[in-house]
C-alpha cells in the first residue's frame, strides 16, 4: 500500500516501510540512551532534491517535501521517506532552507510557497506568485530551541507547484549548535 503522507511514490514509500523506518530510528535512540544515558552529541544532516525530481505539486493539502538525496545524517535525525527531522536531543539547532524554481516556458505562472515548520506551525516561509520571472531562488536560516522529539520539516503549501530542481538547489539542512539539559 502507498502511504498517503508521501509526496513521491518511491519504492520506500509505503505504509509499512514508514513505520519500520520510524521504529528503526526510535530503536537506535533507545539503544543510545541505554548504552550511554544520553542521546547523540553529533547531530547534523544535509538533504536535497535529486536531479530526477522535475516538479512537485500541486497537492490538495500542505505536504512535507521529502528531500531524497542525503549525503549526511549524523545522529539519525532526518527521515528521508517523510522528509522529517526529529530532534534526537534537546538543544539549540540551526536550520537552512533553500528554494529554487524554474518554469518550463516564458509566461508560465510561477506559484509556490515553501514554509519551514516546527511541530505543525510555520516558522519562516518563501514564496512567489508571478508570471514575469522564469526562475527564482531564496533561502532562510533559523535558530530554534527544540525539545527532544520535536519535528522540523519543509512543507509545500497546497495548490502550489515547485519546478525545475537542478544541481541540488532545493535543500534542507540542520545541525545541533549545543545541547540543553531537558
Ligand atoms: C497550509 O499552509 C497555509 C499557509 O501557511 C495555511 O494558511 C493553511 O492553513 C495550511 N493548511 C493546513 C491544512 O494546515
Ligand atoms: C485549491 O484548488 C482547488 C481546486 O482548484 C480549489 O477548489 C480550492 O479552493 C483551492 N484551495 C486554496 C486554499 O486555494
Amino acid at each position: 500500500m502507498w502511504d498517503c503522507d508521501c509526496a513521491f511514490r518511491t519504492q520506500g514509500c509505503c505504509c509499512g516501510n514508514t513505520e519500520l523506518q520510524f521504529l528503526r530510528d526510535q530503536f537506535f535512540l533507545i539503544l543510545l540512551w541505554l548504552a550511554f544515558g544520553t542521546g547523540p552529541v553529533n547531530v547534523a544532516f544535509t538533504a536535497f532534491l535529486g536531479e530526477d525530481v522535475k516538479c512537485i505539486g500541486p497537492f490538495e493539502r500542505n505536504v512535507s517535501i521529502p528531500y531524497n538525496v542525503i549525503p549526511l545524517n549524523e545522529g539519525h535525525g532526518y527521515n528521508s521517506v517523510l522528509g522529517l527531522f526529529t530532534a534526537p536531543v534537546s538543544g539549540v539547532y540551526s536550520f537552512s532552507l533553500s528554494v529554487y524554481c524554474r518554469m518550463q516556458r516564458a509566461g508560465q505562472h510561477m506559484y509556490y510557497k515553501v514554509q519551514l515548520m516546527r511541530n505543525g506551525s510555520p516558522e519562516v516561509a518563501m514564496w512567489e506568485d508571478n508570471a514575469q520571472d522564469m526562475e527564482d531562488s531564496s533561502s532562510h536560516r533559523v535558530l530554534l530551541s527544540l525539545q527532544r522529539g520535536d519535528q522540523v520539516y519543509a512543507e509545500l503549501v497546497q495548490n502550489r507547484t515547485l519546478c525545475g530542481n537542478i544541481e541540488g538547489l532545493n535543500s534542507f539542512s540542520g545541525y545541533l549548535v549545543y545541547p540543553v539539559a531537558a
